[in-house]
C-alpha cells in the first residue's frame, strides 16, 4: 500500500452486516457475529500497526435490546470472550493499549462489567493507543448522561467544552473518520455529538468481509478529503 500521509487520529467503526452475512450463507445470525468479532480483532491490530491512536467500535447500541434475547445474549458472550482474552493473554498490556468503553454499563451482565473494570484498571496508564468499545451505547444517551452529570456538578451556563468533557469519550479527540459497513447510510445513534465534523465512509461490504485491504482503500479515500471545518479552504 502506498504511504498514507494523512491518517485519522481517531477512527470509528459502525460494524454492521453480521446478520446478513450469515443469512446469505444459510447460517444462523450468530455465525456472523462470531466472524465479526474475529474481524474486529484483526482490524484493531491493523489500525494500531498503522499508527492510528484512537479506535472506537460500535458493538451494541441502546436500540439493540430490541433483538431476540438469544441474539443479545450471544453478542454479550462474544464481548465477554473478547475482554477476557485481552485480560488473560495480556494482549492489551503487552501492546500498551488502553481499553475504554462507552455506554451505560449498568445494564450489561454483571460478570462482563467486572471484566471491563479489571481491564480498564490494568490498562489505564497506557497512552500510546486507545481502544474504545461502545456497548449499550447511544449518542443521545451520551448527551443526556452528560447533561445529568453537569447538573449533578451544579454547573450552569454550560458550553461545548463542558459537554465534551462530560461525554463517555472525555479526554479523547473527536472522531476524524467513521466507517460504516453493510450498505446502510446512517449513523444509527453513533457518536452524534462527537461526529459533528467527522468524515463519513460507507461501504457495501458486510463487516465479516471487511479486511485490512478494504480499510486501506477507505483510508486512501480519507487522505484525499478536504476538511474545511467551516473555513474557505
Ligand atoms: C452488526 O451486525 C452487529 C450488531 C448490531 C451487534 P447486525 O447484526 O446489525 O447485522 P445485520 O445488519 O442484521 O446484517
Ligand atoms: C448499528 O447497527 C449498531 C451497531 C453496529 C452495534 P444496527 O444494525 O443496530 O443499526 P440499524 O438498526 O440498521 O439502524
Ligand atoms: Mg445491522
Amino acid at each position: 500500500m502506498r504511504k498514507l500521509d494523512k491518517l485519522p487520529t481517531h477512527i470509528g467503526f459502525i460494524m454492521d452486516g453480521n446478520g446478513r452475512w450469515a443469512t446469505r450463507r444459510g447460517m444462523p445470525r450468530k455465525f456472523g457475529h462470531k466472524k465479526g468479532a474475529d474481524v474486529l480483532e484483526k482490524i484493531v491490530d491493523y489500525c494500531f500497526s498503522l499508527g492510528i491512536k484512537y479506535v472506537s467500535c460500535f458493538a451494541f447500541s441502546t436500540e439493540n435490546w430490541k433483538r431476540p434475547k438469544e441474539e443479545v445474549d450471544y453478542i454479550f458472550s462474544l464481548l465477554r470472550e473478547y475482554i477476557k482474552n485481552q485480560n488473560n493473554k495480556n494482549k492489551a498490556k503487552d501492546n500498551k493499549i488502553k481499553i475504554r468503553t462507552m455506554g451505560d454499563l449498568t445494564k450489561i451482565p454483571a460478570d462482563l462489567q467486572e471484566e471491563i473494570i479489571k481491564i480498564q484498571q490494568d490498562t489505564c496508564k497506557y497512552d500510546d493507543f486507545v481502544l474504545n468499545i461502545a456497548m449499550n451505547y447511544g449518542g443521545r444517551d451520551d448527551v443526556v448522561n452528560a447533561c445529568n452529570t453537569l447538573i449533578k456538578e451544579g454547573k450552569t451556563n454550560i458550553n461545548e467544552q463542558d459537554i465534551s468533557n462530560a461525554l463517555y469519550t472525555k479526554g479523547m479527540p473527536d472522531p476524524d473518520f467513521i466507517i460504516r459497513t453493510a450498505g446502510d447510510v446512517r449513523l444509527s445513534n453513533f457518536m452524534l455529538y462527537q461526529s459533528a465534523y467527522a468524515e463519513l465512509y460507507f461501504t457495501k461490504t458486510y463487516w465479516p468481509d471487511f479486511s485490512p485491504k478494504k480499510l486501506n482503500k477507505a483510508l486512501q479515500n480519507y487522505a484525499k478529503r478536504n476538511r474545511k471545518f467551516g473555513k474557505v479552504n
